[in-house]
């Protein structure tokens, strides 16, 4: 489905100064299937309702149904109304689109369809008066597309004026030797500069906003180097299993379907160096180096930095090898985390974390780049004891945004500090106009720049990276599944950053505290205090997480799991879950712990230290009164307010 939290309007701020979409006849391969529908027309429909579509422009889908013009017309005219983005649907402009639309039926693997699609595009490009351009879009099977390259050049389409051009989808191979084997397939007749591989990553603008966020501001890219950077994280969760898709899934996984492409496009646009122009291949050339200088790991590399998981089922849903189409002893990995290295002068020594994963507890895509701390001695002999990091936060989806984390002193006579941050919203910058992000590719394919298209080294080079991996895990056995449907994935991945004393940012949202009733009637100033003080944690089935007698530093809030409350002969007097909180006694009467908690079943977990619990129990008296009542309620236990407000 198209994004709809997407705010994009990519091909230029003001359609009254932005230059259309180049003439040109759109031949559409797979013009029955999923994408065309759902993505390609919507975009088309998108350029033309901002008037970025030439005028001197028209379709021609092929596919196997045996549709006229007309039938196809009425195909689309009932599916854009399910798949548009726009608030209002422009009858008007669809009108006259539709009839830019034509068809011939037939199958693309044989010969006898080529010649009336050639009559065809030439009848429409005089027509249209379309200059002779043709732009090819292979939204087919990639096993097509070398195929649909050689009988395109066999049947003459590649003759007369005007510039010839085609988009191929993803996945462009399935490792290393497959993608050269594609490349050198379709670029046996075509050239470089005539393909254009698509990442749809690439047309989203938080992601191209990731160049000028580093390129057309002078304070960041002084710090963008070993020097100051301490670590980057990538992050995608999916919260949608694998959709019905288990079929394609199950010959993918993680690694292909969203780290070697979607992912590493990322990496390359936030650790490149900087390009010599905006020009396509100076920036290309640049994501290519990027690539091409990540480790490739020896087996025994992959078996330290890369961690994989497969989720099991949960109590209403099943797990992936029970999905449709999926072979029930699969070892298809549904996430996946890794820690890469970056051997070149800028990043060497910075860690790379990357993680992706299918049923996760949220979706949400960020990148997370955290500085070196500040050295803390200047603070000697004032209550601060430990400084944060500073944190820069790419908010790519669905929330929007950019924001920069850092410390502030708390009002009042004493020298303490609070995490705390400055925001862009992207909904409170720009008035945009909803967007598939297939808009920006057809235009750009259409005005020949390539800016956002992967080039055949750089898909060499990403496949370079993920080769050794899928390779490892091929012939290793895999202990699946072990992360259970909606959580936070399966722990390892918590443990192999964990090994390099740091941990994985997790976004913390409103709506999930709201799970729990301790911060549901909370205030926009307590909301983020607690949001920017909370540490993730998970625990396996079976672990303590806290021990009766121990001194009690920090409270636990449950995001998800079950917490067993033991008493001292080992029984279970309680059972606390999703939204519940536990250990905030010991750090509220700061005795020991009075009872002992362990998790039941893999748990995840927030954690709040005691500085953080007692300045916003100070901050905020609504709070404290519920805590009190907590403790109350649990263990008839009176504390006292000055307990609570005291400073630590
Ligand atoms: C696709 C993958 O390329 O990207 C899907 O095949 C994945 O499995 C999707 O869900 C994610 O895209 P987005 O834009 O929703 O982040």
């Amino acid at each position: 489905m198209p994004d709809p939290t997407q705010v994009l309007r990519s091909p230029g701020a003001d359609p009254e100064v932005a230059v259309p979409s180049n003439p040109c006849v759109m031949l559409i391969f797979g013009a029955s299937g999923d994408l065309t529908k759902r993505l390609l027309v919507p975009s088309i429909y998108n350029l033309a309702c901002d008037g970025l579509l030439a005028e001197n422009f028209a379709v021609l889908g092929t596919a196997n149904n045996v549709w006229t013009d007309e039938a196809f017309r009425e195909y689309l005219t009932t599916e854009i109304k399910k798949f548009h983005t726009r608030k209002e649907f422009d009858q008007g402009v669809w009108d006259k689109l539709v009839q830019k639309f034509h068809y011939v039926s037939g199958s693309f693997t044989e010969q006898k369809v080529y010649a009336e699609l050639k009559t065809r595009m030439t009848t429409l490009d005089d027509k249209f008066g379309c200059q002779g351009n043709k732009l090819f879009y292979f939204a087919v099977a990639p096993k097509f597309f070398g195929t649909l390259c050689d009988n395109l050049h066999n049947n003459g389409f590649k003759e007369g004026d005007g510039w010839k051009r085609i988009i191929v989808e993803k996945p462009f191979g399935t490792d290393l030797a497959s993608a050269l084997k594609l490349n050198r397939e379709v670029l046996a007749n075509w050239q470089e500069n005539q393909i254009y591989r698509v990442d749809h990553y690439l047309g989203k603008e938080t992601v191209q906003n990731l160049l000028a966020f580093r390129f057309a501001n002078g304070m960041f890219e002084p710090l963008w180097n070993k020097n100051y950077i301490d670590n980057i994280q990538f992050n995608v969760s999916e919260s949608v299993d694998v959709e019905g898709r288990g079929g394609y899934y199950d010959h993918s996984g993680v690694l292909r379907d969203m780290m070697q492409n979607h992912m590493f496009q990322m990496l390359s646009y936030l650790c490149m160096e900087v390009p010599g122009s905006f020009e396509p291949d100076a920036i290309r050339d640049e994501k290519a180096k990027l690539l091409q200088s990540v480790r490739r790991y020896t087996p025994e590399e992959v078996a330290r930095y890369v961690v994989r998981g497969q989720y099991g089922p949960s109590q209403s849903k099943p797990g992936y090898r029970e999905e449709k189409d999926v072979n029930p002893q699969s070892k298809t990995e549904t996430y996946a985390a890794a820690r890469f290295a970056i051997d070149n002068w800028r990043w060497e020594g910075v860690p790379i974390y990357l993680r992706s994963g299918k049923a996760l507890w949220k979706r949400g895509t960020e990148i997370v780049v955290e500085f070196k701390k500040a050295p803390a001695v200047i603070f000697k002999g004032t209550p601060v004891t430990e400084l944060g990091a500073n944190r820069l936060v790419f908010h790519i989806q669905p929330y929007q945004g950019i924001e920069i984390q850092f410390a502030a002193k708390t009002p009042g006579p004493a020298m303490r500090l609070q995490p705390v941050h400055m925001k862009f919203g992207y909904g409170d910058a720009f008035r945009g106009s909803r967007y598939t992000g297939y808009e920006v590719m057809i235009y750009s394919a259409s005005r020949g720049d390539a800016t956002l298209f992967s080039r055949g080294d750089l898909v060499e080079a990403a496949w370079q990276v993920a080769q050794p991996i899928v390779d490892h895990w091929a012939a290793t056995p895999a202990d699946f599944p072990n992360y259970v449907r909606s959580t936070w994935g399966p722990k390892a991945a918590a443990e192999l950053i964990a090994k390099d004393g740091r941990r994985w940012h997790e976004v913390v949202t409103e709506d999930v505290l709201k799970q729990s009733a301790l911060f549901r009637d909370g205030d926009p100033v307590f909301m983020d205090q607690v949001i920017m003080a909370l540490e993730p944690l998970q625990a396996y089935g079976g672990e303590i997480v806290i021990q009766k007698g121990d001194p009690g530093a920090e409270m636990y809030v449950i995001e998800q799991g079950e917490i067993e409350v033991l008493d001292d002969a080992g029984k279970v007097i309680k059972v606390l879950t999703d939204g519940d909180v536990f250990g905030e006694v010991g750090v509220l009467t700061s005795a020991p712990r009075n009872a002992t908690c362990r998790a039941k079943s893999p748990t995840d977990l927030y954690r709040l230290n005691k500085s953080d619990f007692s300045r916003i129990l100070r901050d905020n008296p609504n709070f404290a009164t519920a805590i009190r009542q907590v403790a109350k309620d649990r263990f008839n236990l009176d504390v006292k307010t000055e307990s609570l407000t005291k400073p630590d």
